[in-house]
C-alpha cells in the first residue's frame, strides 16, 4: 500500500488542510471494496465510484404490489468489505428501509465488513424529547441501522454531534466545513460577517469565523411550529456588513428566510450569502429562498438536488462531498486514521 499525492487538489492555505490531498493506492494486497448505491443519491455514489476508480455493484430494487420493497445484488460480495451510499433524505422512510434492506442483503450474501455512508442522516432533529410523549427518532434510526447489521457508519455534519453516541458500532463523523469554507475563501469576502441563525449553531458558526478570520453574529430563533420561525434578537454588530449565514440543514427554508429579513431590517447589506451542508429544500423552500437580498446559496450534494430546484434557484452553488467520502472509504479500507482527513489532527471539530 502506498501513499501518493493527488496533484489535482491544492491544499487550502490555513490550518484546514483537507486530506483529499492524500490519496491511497489500495494496492494489490487488499481486496477492492465493493460500493453499492441505494436510490437516494445515485449521482453522488457514481461520483464517489469515479474518484475511487470502482464500478458500483449492480443491484435491483422492486416494490411489490402491496408496497413492500425487494432488493437483490447483481454479483457476489462474498468476503469483500462493502460500502453503501445512502442518505436518508426524502422520501425519508423509503430511503431508510432501502438502506436497512441493503445492509441485511449484504450480510446474508456473506460480505465482509459493512460500512454505511449516510451523508445526510435524516430524522436527526428529533434527538431528544422536547415535550412528553414524543419519540427520539435519531436514536431509533441508529438502533435500526445497528440491528440490520452495519459494522460502521460514516455521516457528515450531523444535526447534533451528540448523535455519534447513539451508535454502539463504529461511527465516523465527517464535516463539510473545510470544503465550504474553501469555497468561500475563493470568493472575495469584504466586510463580511458570519451569522448563526440560532444559538444551537454557534459552535459551527464560530469554526467558520475562525477559519475565514471574520467576525460573528448570532440570531436568537424561536420556532413557532415545524414550518414557521421567528427571530427574537440579533447579537452582534451587523450594520453595513455582508452576512454569511451558516447552518447545517436548509429544510423548509423558513429559518433562512426569516434570518435574511431580520438581518436586512437590522441594517445589514441586502447581499446575504447562505452556507449549509444539507440542501433538503423541501416543499416551498425554493420559493422562500428566491429573495432579492440573497446573493448566493452554497450547499453540498449530500442530498440530491432536483433539476426544478436548481432552475428555481439560480443563486445555488453546489460543492461536492464525493472526494471527502471517497477518501474516507480509502482510509477505512486501508485501516488508516480518518482524523487525518482534517488538518487539525483531531476529531472533526463539531
Ligand atoms: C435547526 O436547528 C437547524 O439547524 C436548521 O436551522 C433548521 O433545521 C432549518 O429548518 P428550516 O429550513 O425548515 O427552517
Amino acid at each position: 500500500m502506498t501513499l501518493t499525492s493527488d496533484p489535482g487538489r491544492e491544499a487550502p492555505s490555513d490550518t484546514w488542510i483537507v486530506a483529499t490531498k492524500t490519496i491511497i493506492d489500495m494496492g494489490e494486497s487488499v481486496a477492492p471494496p465493493c460500493l453499492i448505491s441505494g436510490t437516494a443519491n445515485e449521482e453522488l455514489a457514481t461520483a464517489i465510484a469515479g474518484e475511487l476508480g470502482l464500478e458500483l455493484l449492480e443491484r435491483r430494487f422492486e416494490v411489490f404490489p402491496d408496497g413492500e420493497m425487494y432488493v437483490r445484488l447483481g454479483g457476489s460480495v462474498r468476503g469483500r468489505d462493502a460500502y453503501i451510499v445512502q442518505p436518508t433524505s426524502a422520501p425519508v422512510n423509503d430511503n431508510l428501509i432501502e438502506l436497512l434492506l441493503l445492509i441485511d442483503t449484504l450480510h446474508r450474501a456473506s460480505a465482509g465488513r459493512v460500512t454505511v455512508l449516510v451523508p445526510y442522516y435524516g430524522y436527526a432533529r428529533q434527538d431528544r424529547k422536547f415535550i412528553g410523549r414524543e419519540p427520539i427518532t435519531a436514536k431509533l434510526v441508529a438502533n435500526l441501522i445497528t440491528a440490520a447489521g452495519a459494522d460502521r457508519i460514516v455521516a457528515i455534519d450531523l444535526h447534533s454531534p451528540a448523535i455519534q453516541g447513539f451508535f454502539d458500532i463504529g461511527m465516523d463523523h465527517l464535516t463539510a466545513i473545510p470544503l465550504l469554507s474553501e469555497y468561500l475563501k475563493e470568493h472575495s469576502l469584504p466586510d463580511s460577517i458570519i451569522v448563526s441563525p440560532d444559538t444551537g449553531g454557534v459552535k459551527r458558526a464560530d469554526i467558520f469565523a475562525r477559519v475565514l478570520d471574520l467576525p460573528i453574529a448570532i440570531l436568537h430563533k424561536r420556532r413557532a411550529s415545524a414550518r414557521t420561525v421567528e427571530m427574537a434578537a440579533v447579537i452582534g454588530d451587523i450594520r453595513g456588513k455582508n452576512p454569511i449565514i451558516v447552518d447545517d440543514i436548509i429544510a423548509t427554508g423558513g429559518t433562512i428566510r426569516e434570518a435574511v429579513e431580520t438581518l436586512v431590517r437590522a441594517g445589514a447589506h441586502p447581499a446575504v450569502r447562505i452556507v449549509a451542508t444539507h440542501a433538503v429544500l423541501a416543499g416551498e423552500a425554493p420559493v422562500l429562498l428566491h429573495h432579492p437580498a440573497i446573493r448566493e446559496i452554497v450547499v453540498t450534494d449530500t442530498v440530491p438536488i432536483r433539476v426544478e430546484v436548481r432552475q428555481a434557484l439560480p443563486t445555488l452553488r453546489v460543492v461536492s462531498v464525493a472526494g471527502l467520502l471517497a477518501n474516507a472509504i480509502r482510509r477505512l479500507h486501508a485501516g488508516l486514521s480518518l482524523s487525518e482527513l482534517f488538518a487539525r489532527g483531531e476529531a472533526p471539530p463539531i
